[in-house]
């Protein structure tokens, strides 16, 4: 998430709608400025940052009886939710069912979506059904899909799960230099707790501070893809043999130059960094032989 240049607005609420140089329609926080989607727009890059790297309908073909949970953190105007649901819901009946279960502290920019559904990825009657559904009830089921919205905060919220564990994640949170504490080792153990194993995690940030705190909470972590807009994004994983690119010693050496390498709930003082970057060098992904 970025401030970009924009160009027309339209104003409601929490949000506004704005045109990205490219032309596309997306959604800005008016209170933060941040954009949702500010690279390609929310057309584009759901799938390629999202739902490429997590293989969605791969694992949604898996022969498995078991339904495959994403945690779609935060819905926002619901671009990465939509985009997967849309995925699920043309498999046929011998797919996997896909649980989304979705977390958001501000459904203005749902709200606001359904104005413009064509800009969003809500262009289908089916797709407004659901996102209506969702704000109204709070969930929506299909024989493909069931759909759940978590209201409120994501840490708070996660802890009210029960008996539900992640497959896939999507964490798409305001950027660590709005919302750093988004982004702690905290956050993160919580939702290692609630993933399964060979859980995966993508977000769109590559920032060194955010794979630390990944790597804190116990997650592999390895580059994303690169994406036009961004030289590399983060995949994390519970298992090392689920990443693609695992960080390495490359990155380690990145880490030790880093004028912020840790997030913000590793203490600053002397102690407090010494022992995250012990913690860190003793994680099982550094023992193993990987170059970058
Ligand atoms: C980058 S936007 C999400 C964009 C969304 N994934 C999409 O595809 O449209 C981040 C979202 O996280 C929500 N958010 C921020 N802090 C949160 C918190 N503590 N708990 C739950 N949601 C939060 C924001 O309201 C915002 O909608």
């Amino acid at each position: 998430m970025t401030s970009v240049a924009l160009g027309a607005n339209v104003e409601a609420d929490t949000h506004e709608v704005v045109t990205l140089r490219s032309g596309s329609l997306a959604m800005r926080n008016k209170a933060n400025g941040e954009v949702m989607h500010p690279g390609t727009g929310p057309q584009v890059e759901p799938r390629v940052l999202y739902i490429e790297p997590s293989r969605l309908q791969a694992r949604l073909e898996e022969q498995l009886e078991a339904p495959l949970v994403l945690f779609d953190v935060g819905l926002g105007a619901a671009s990465n939710a939509m985009a997967a649901w849309n995925i699920a819901e043309a498999l046929g009946p011998s797919a996997r069912r896909l649980h989304i279960v979705s977390f958001e502290n501000d459904l203005g920019s749902l709200r606001l979506a359904l104005e413009h559904p064509a800009a969003f990825g809500l262009e289908s009657e089916a797709a407004q059904a659901a996102a209506r559904a969702l704000l109204r009830e709070g969930t929506f089921e299909t024989p493909r899909t069931r759909w759940e919205l978590r209201v409120g905060d994501v840490q708070a919220e996660l802890g009210r799960v029960a008996g539900v564990k992640a497959d896939v994640v999507y964490w798409d949170m305001y950027s660590p230099l709005h919302a750093p504490e988004l982004w702690s080792s905290g956050h993160f153990a919580a939702l290692h707790r609630h993933c399964a194993v060979g859980a995966t995690l993508h977000t769109y940030s590559n920032a060194t501070a955010a794979r630390a705190a990944l790597l804190l909470a116990g997650f592999f972590v390895g580059t994303g893809i690169e994406t036009g807009f961004k030289e590399q994004t983060t995949m994390a994983a519970t298992t090392l043999a689920s990443l693609v690119n695992p960080l390495g010693a490359r990155w380690l050496e990145r880490l030790h130059r880093s004028s912020s390498p840790f997030p913000v709930d590793v203490p600053k003082d002397e102690a407090g960094r010494a022992q995250a970057f012990a913690a860190i060098h003793a994680h099982p992904q550094f023992a193993a032989p990987v170059t970058r």
